[in-house]
């Protein structure tokens, strides 16, 4: 068996009773229970230990970076100017690290009022950075190789032909931002757990069978996934 990474970040704001925690605990627990001892677990919990939102100092240090073009991590480092940009780089440059050394990554995404959750949103800002994630001498992009399993939870229904169907700002975008980053659309699997809510929400109680179909399709599918990434 060969040695592999999984990243597994958590971005739910309810430490118990989470959907997506348990979905993805559920998927980290069959692929190291498939990859042994030699595979590396990195879990971040993004509410939490939430990643710091990116300041001034991140974007001044970014646009000097690009009209570099694309430039080795250590170089990146030495253009920076003052102690804020120097701090900006310090609290990226390991989480961009984390990302460039994972095989495969495991998001857990709830939606909150229709999109993702703010440590999601702060953790992207922050790992996003001109040229990290292409090679310095050929330009290839180094995530190509990269699986990303998105496991995208929300209260309510947002599949194709629902009335809520164009509210969806949580997959398409999560979609856009990987693809943005170079992981191939082959790498990219999104695993969808809908109707969280309906035991809560009165209106929904009629959509009951639905939730449960819906948990049960999530989990028998991150399984077959686990199984093979
Ligand atoms: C702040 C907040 C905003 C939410 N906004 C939406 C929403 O816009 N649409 C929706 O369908 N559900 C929404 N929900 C419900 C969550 O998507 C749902 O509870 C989901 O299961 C959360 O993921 P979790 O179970 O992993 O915590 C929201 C929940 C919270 C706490």
């Amino acid at each position: 068996m060969t040695s592999t990474t999984l990243l597994h970040l958590d971005s739910s704001i309810s430490p118990d009773g989470s959907v997506s925690r348990a979905l993805t605990a559920r998927f980290a627990s069959v692929w190291r229970a498939r990859h042994g001892t030699a595979a590396r677990h990195r879990h971040l919990d993004l509410a939490g230990d939430p990643v710091p939102a990116v300041r001034a100092a991140f974007d001044a240090l970014g646009r000097r970076t690009e009209r570099k073009g694309v430039l080795p991590l250590d170089d990146i480092a030495l253009l920076a100017r003052t102690p804020e940009e120097e701090h900006e780089w310090a609290l990226a440059r390991p989480l961009i690290e984390q990302l460039l050394a994972a095989d495969v990554l495991l998001l857990g995404a709830p939606m909150y009022n229709f999109t993702v959750s703010t440590g999601l949103k702060a953790w992207i800002d922050r790992v996003t950075f001109p040229g990290v994630y292409r090679d310095a001498a050929t330009g290839e992009a180094l995530l190509r190789g990269t699986r990303v399993v998105l496991v995208a939870v929300r209260g309510g229904g947002y599949g194709p032909g629902t009335p809520r169907e164009h509210c969806d700002f949580q997959v398409p975008y999560l979609r856009a931002y990987f693809e943005g980053l170079g992981i191939a659309p082959e790498h990219l699997h999104v695993v969808t757990a809908e109707l969280t809510r309906a035991e809560d929400v009165p209106a929904l109680h009629a959509l009951r069978p639905l939730a449960v179909e819906s948990l049960a399709h999530a989990e028998a599918t991150l399984d077959a996934l686990a199984a093979t990434l």
